[in-house]
């Protein structure tokens, strides 16, 4: 048996980032600061992502957000610049940084937008609801992706 709890215990050292798969709307692997695969398998789409980033009724990560050269009324600076964010984050990290940026960083004042569980202040009508769905998600991804300072 103690053989057994060992064999446990070292998958869980492997392969057990299981708190952010947990919390999450659908499941998912996260592996280090990343998350490796496409949410549901979806594909993004660049320019939908920009008016993800930049509408109050979608992502409005404007809010905190500021990238050089972007069509938006009022840009935020409570979280970093993003103009070259492409250039220094892979897909993959910003996926988690989208998906979950709490599990990375406690106590952020950035929302984790693919989480459903251990959220406070949810509107009844939201809970179990992801604030933005996987296809938005990966349409950040793809916008973020492009940021590399020549956006202009
Ligand atoms: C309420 C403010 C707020 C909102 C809204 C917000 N963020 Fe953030 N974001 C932050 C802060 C603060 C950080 C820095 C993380 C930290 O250290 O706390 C951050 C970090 C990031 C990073 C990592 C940047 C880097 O240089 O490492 C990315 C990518 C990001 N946010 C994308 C987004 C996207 C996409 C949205 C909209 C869906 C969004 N954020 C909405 C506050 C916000």
């Amino acid at each position: 048996m103690k053989t057994l709890a060992a064999i446990l215990a070292l998958t869980c050292l492997a392969g057990c980032d299981s708190q952010a798969e947990a919390r999450l709307a659908t499941p998912v692997e996260v592996d280090g600061d990343m998350i490796p695969a496409a949410l549901r398998g979806l594909q993004g789409n660049a320019g939908r992502g920009e008016t993800v980033f930049t509408e109050r009724e979608q992502g409005h990560c404007v809010l905190c957000h500021a990238v050089e050269g972007l069509d938006a009324e009022f840009q935020g600076n409570v979280g970093p610049d993003l103009s070259t964010v492409g250039k220094r984050l892979s897909r993959e990290q910003l996926r988690l940084r989208i998906a979950d940026a709490q599990y990375l960083w406690p106590g952020t004042l950035m929302p984790s937008y693919y989480r459903t569980e251990g959220l406070n202040q949810v509107a009844t009508d939201y809970q179990g609801q992801p604030a933005l769905s996987a296809q938005q998600i990966e349409d950040l991804v793809s916008y973020l992706a492009l940021l590399d300072g020549d956006a202009t």
